[in-house]
């Protein structure tokens, strides 16, 4: 039940950090060890490729997933949003192996893709959040995304939830592989699930930045390099789907390919910086967008923060920046809904889950 909060939504949203320390305990065992089913390990021993299939927010997640699959464990990732994956239908590796995400395991989408490579003998995982869904019941194996029941339509915690269970799940591949870990996941998981606690509670500042940046505005850009790009694609869709904003996420260097005719005096501009290997980078981006009259709001991470910036998430470790990055991009979404007096909770023309293809 939603309490004492008056949506879903910002429920949801608050209790990101809890569902971080839970997916800990349910992945760990006694020793500090990351517990999985020898089945999925064996399966992920064998593969030479992963492919991510995925819908909106969880093809978002899987963004971020492939990015730490390659970082951490040296797997090559590809991932397809689901209702194409079978007109482009890619050339397969020798050894494929299917991770399908997705919250409610219900979703048509994606539904599709698993008949059709089932019916070619591949394995596939579902990382859902829901125990029994038909993607869990038709997978080879599954990994729960423990993240509780999602109300809102718009998804937050399940997002947060893939993410932290495709670290741990790269993590463990990692080991099996023998790569050296260069970061203690659970103490870096332990951290981030801190340091979005941090800020959840600066909600009255983000609030601030909404009726600064957003108040009249019918458009909106978020712009970022790297993992803050797939980042930006998740918040452009949060405020699209509930507020009605026109949202999109650039990569930085994108800009000057096109985007940046779209700059006018007054443009809302969000920037997103946790990454210090592109801080320059989207620096100068911001400096053209503002010389072009854009109203920048940089969101950036301690440690390469500026004191000009709007907002300073605190520093986590590089690979799970998301985890924490994403929690201003949601709370923006809902106080730019909540302003322009949209229901939240069930945006016009959106279902919870979306069950034909
Ligand atoms: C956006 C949102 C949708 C879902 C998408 C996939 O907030 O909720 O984009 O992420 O419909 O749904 P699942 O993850 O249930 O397959």
């Amino acid at each position: 039940e939603k309490g004492p909060y008056p949506h879903y939504m910002l429920k949801e949203i608050d209790e990101q950090p809890f569902v971080i320390r839970k997916l800990v305990t349910k992945y760990q065992n006694g020793d500090g060890e990351i517990t999985i089913d020898e089945n999925i390990r064996e399966a992920l021993q064998e593969t030479d490729r992963i492919y991510i299939v995925a819908c909106g927010t969880s093809y978002h997640a899987g963004l971020v997933g492939k990015q730490l699959f390659e970082r951490i464990a040296h797997i090559p990732v590809e991932v397809h949003i689901a209702s194409e994956f079978l007109y482009n239908r890619p050339l397969l590796s020798s050894h494929p192996m299917f991770i399908f995400i997705s919250q409610s395991g219900e979703t048509a989408d994606s539904r599709g893709v698993l008949v059709d490579i089932k019916k070619s003998g591949y394995r596939a995982l579902a990382l859902t959040n829901v125990p029994g869904s038909t993607l869990s019941r038709e997978s080879d194996f599954t990994l729960i995304t423990h993240a509780g029941p999602e109300i809102a339509v718009a998804s937050t915690k399940a997002y947060t939830a893939q993410i932290a269970v495709l670290a741990i799940l790269a993590s463990d591949c990692a080991r099996n592989r023998g790569i050296q870990r260069n970061f203690d996941l659970f103490k870096e998981l332990g951290l981030a699930a801190n340091a979005m606690e941090i800020m959840i509670n600066r909600k009255e500042q983000i609030e601030e930045i909404v009726w600064k940046y957003l108040s009249v505005s019918r458009n909106c850009f978020f712009i970022g390099r790297s993992v803050d790009y797939y980042v930006c694609l998740e918040g452009a869709l949060k405020l699209k789907e509930i507020s009605y904003i026109q949202a999109e996420g650039f990569a930085g260097g994108e800009l000057k390919h096109g985007t940046i005719a779209l700059i006018e005096e007054g443009t809302p501009v969000i920037a997103l910086l946790t990454q210090p290997h592109v801080s320059g980078n989207i620096r100068s981006n911001v400096q053209e967008v503002m010389a072009r009259g854009a109203n920048v709001c940089m969101i950036s991470i301690e440690g390469i923060e500026d004191k000009n910036d709007q907002l300073v998430v605190p520093h986590i470790h590089e690979y799970l920046t998301p985890l924490v990055s994403v929690i201003p991009l949601q709370l923006i979404a809902y106080y730019a809904a909540l302003y322009r007096g949209c229901d939240v909770d069930k945006p016009r023309n959106l279902a919870k889950s979306v069950t034909v293809e």
